[in-house]
């Protein structure tokens, strides 16, 4: 009695080894009973992901796309620039781009300079100085007389830091726009040592508004006579 179920215990084990192995003829009835304790093996469960991390992952969709939509900055790859060390030189660059003087520069350099030259010196005889001038500094003239003679020219005599002019310069108001005679115009009174106050945009437009039918150039004499009209 005791022989056989001797071998039934201790052969069953072995088997494997003896050449079984893998073969699927295991009998349920043959796992011995340490093995048979064992836990099950686990199995892939086909249960549905939480509905609330479902709906999370909905959310952080919805809050990615709002965010990107807001902050995108136009997708410009120059909109972060990680090498950058300070906002001031941004900023001051941006100031020095909407300068009216540095902004009417380039109008003088552009209509200017050919007559009244980069050192506003003018040309003896010819061309009246800016530097220093009276009409520029509103010394003697005010700033709708500078204003005036830009948008329709000047003709005739004029006096400028003690030497008499009898030229003609030409009207502007066809080729350059108000705020282009306001930049010059703040440029030429703050340039070579001048210093007087901005001309805006405003009051050239103002003006050319006034005096908009008027076809002819200045003389000095009937801009002096606007003084009392202005
Ligand atoms: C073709 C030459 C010429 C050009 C270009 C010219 N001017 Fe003149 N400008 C003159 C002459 C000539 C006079 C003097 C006119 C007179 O004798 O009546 C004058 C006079 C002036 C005056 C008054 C007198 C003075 O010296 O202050 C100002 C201000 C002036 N010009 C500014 C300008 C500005 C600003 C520009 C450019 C937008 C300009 N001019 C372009 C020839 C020129």
């Amino acid at each position: 009695m005791s022989t056989p179920e001797h071998t039934h215990d201790t052969s069953t084990p072995t088997a494997p080894q003896q050449g079984s192995c893998c073969s699927g003829s295991t009998a349920p009835s043959e796992i011995p009973p340490q093995v048979a304790r064992e836990m099950d093996e686990p199995t892939v469960a086909d249960s549905p992901a939480p509905i609330g991390l479902v709906i999370a992952f909905i959310l952080l969709g919805f809050w990615g796309g709002a965010y990107l939509t807001e902050y995108n900055g136009g997708f410009r790859k120059d909109v972060f620039n990680h090498q950058q060390k300070s906002w001031v030189p941004v900023e001051a660059s941006a100031a020095k781009k909407k300068d009216p003087a540095a902004l009417g520069k380039k109008v003088f350099t552009a209509n200017c300079v050919i007559c009244h030259q980069t050192t506003g010196l003018g040309m003896p005889g010819l061309y009246p100085p800016l530097a220093g001038s009276e009409l520029v500094l509103g010394q003697g003239y005010n700033d709708h007389q500078l204003i005036l003679i830009l948008l329709n020219g000047l003709n005739g005599p004029i006096k400028i830091k003690g030497e008499t002019y009898n030229g003609a310069m030409p009207a502007w108001k066809d080729s350059l726009r108000d705020d282009q005679i306001a930049n010059v115009l703040t440029y030429i009174r703050q340039e070579w040592g001048n210093s007087a106050a901005p001309i805006t945009t405003e009051a050239v437009a103002a003006l050319r508004g006034k005096h908009g039918t008027r076809a002819e150039a200045w003389t000095d004499s009937e801009l002096k006579a606007t003084q009392s009209t202005r």
